[in-house]
């Protein structure tokens, strides 16, 4: 029977819906047995208790008839698990990678993003790692969910069949920007797809107007941490950023420093050097290249 679900949210849903026509109908069942109980041995229609004899057939029937339901439920559950655990071998891989606050994108051919783009009708192995505490994928269009765990892989797979953009969100409580962890995944026609994944450089597709580095501040999960309109986040505002005056602690000394370019670079590369005052010392230091490097440094300086 479960062969012929196309796709887990029919599967998942059915066994939801399943599971829950048998609690109504048991819900239904008690009550109705429980009121008719209530009437008929009431204390006013009997006033002498009596004492009742065993019935064998009764309790054959309740214990024979609820353990099929629950071997029932449970061989519907393991199909639908077995599909769920089971991929397609001409799945497409994408390597995911959670990290505080934001998830990147990683495919075959090396291209990155941020937003999960796929192809309509083509199954999609998502190979999902995290860079630094325990996050949780979740695509709830799709009825997946997985953890993201430091220093193992996990997967999931779904098969796109509709066109559309589907919230995609960290679902495991990961600190400050939890809630901010959240992307989109985007299927597209075959046609599109190809178009956007031989197209040159790293962009994300979903912003094609932006200058580099404003993409890749999205891209990178800075902006998860960092605003842009002066108010406090986890991390300092990038507003006004450069010839700005902090305080910063350095191997555990206070000193005053005017941000320059200098500074930017060293915090990116390594973020525990100098942490401004006031701020915890958490930011992680992420795969960059250089020319993203300069990109995002002279997009930095434009945030005035
Ligand atoms: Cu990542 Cu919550």
């Amino acid at each position: 029977m479960i062969n012929g679900w196309q796709h887990l949210s029919g599967s998942v849903d059915s066994i939801f819906f399943f599971i829950m026509a048998i609690c109504i109908t048991l819900l239904a069942g008690v009550t109705c047995v429980m009121l008719y109980f209530v009437v008929r041995y009431s204390r006013k229609r009997n006033p002498h208790p009596e004492d009742v004899a065993d019935n064998l057939l009764l309790e054959i029937f309740w214990t024979v008839v609820p353990t099929l339901l629950v071997l029932v439920i449970f061989w519907v559950g393991w199909k639908g698990f077995q599909y769920m655990r089971t991929v397609p071998p001409d799945a497409m891989l994408v390597k995911v990678t959670g990290r505080m606050w934001s998830w990147s994108f990683e495919y075959e051919n090396g291209k990155q993003s941020s937003v999960l783009n796929v192809p309509l009708q083509r199954p999609i192995k998502l190979a999902i790692s995290s860079a630094d505490v325990l996050h949780s994928l979740f695509i709830p269009a799709y009825r997946i969910k997985e953890d993201a765990v430091p220093g193992r892989e996990t997967y999931l797979w779904f098969l796109p069949d509709e066109i559309g953009t589907y919230d995609l969100f960290c679902t495991e409580y990961c600190g400050a920007g939890h809630s901010a962890m959240i992307t989109k995944v985007a299927v597209l026609s075959r046609k599109d797809f190809e178009q956007w994944y031989k197209a040159e450089g790293k962009s994300t597709g979903s912003t094609p107007h932006l200058p580099e580095g404003a993409e890749l501040i999205q891209e990178k999960g800075c902006i998860a941490c960092h605003s842009l309109d002066g108010s406090a986040k986890v991390g300092p505002t990038f507003k006004g950023l450069l010839v700005r005056n902090e305080t910063v602690m350095t191997a555990g000394r206070e000193r005053t420093i005017t941000v320059d370019e200098e500074y930017i670079i060293r915090s990116i590369k390594d973020p525990a050097a100098d942490v401004v005052k006031g701020f915890p010392p958490i930011m992680p230091a992420m795969p960059i290249t250089d020319e993203e490097l300069r990109a995002i440094v002279d997009h930095l300086k434009t945030l005035k």
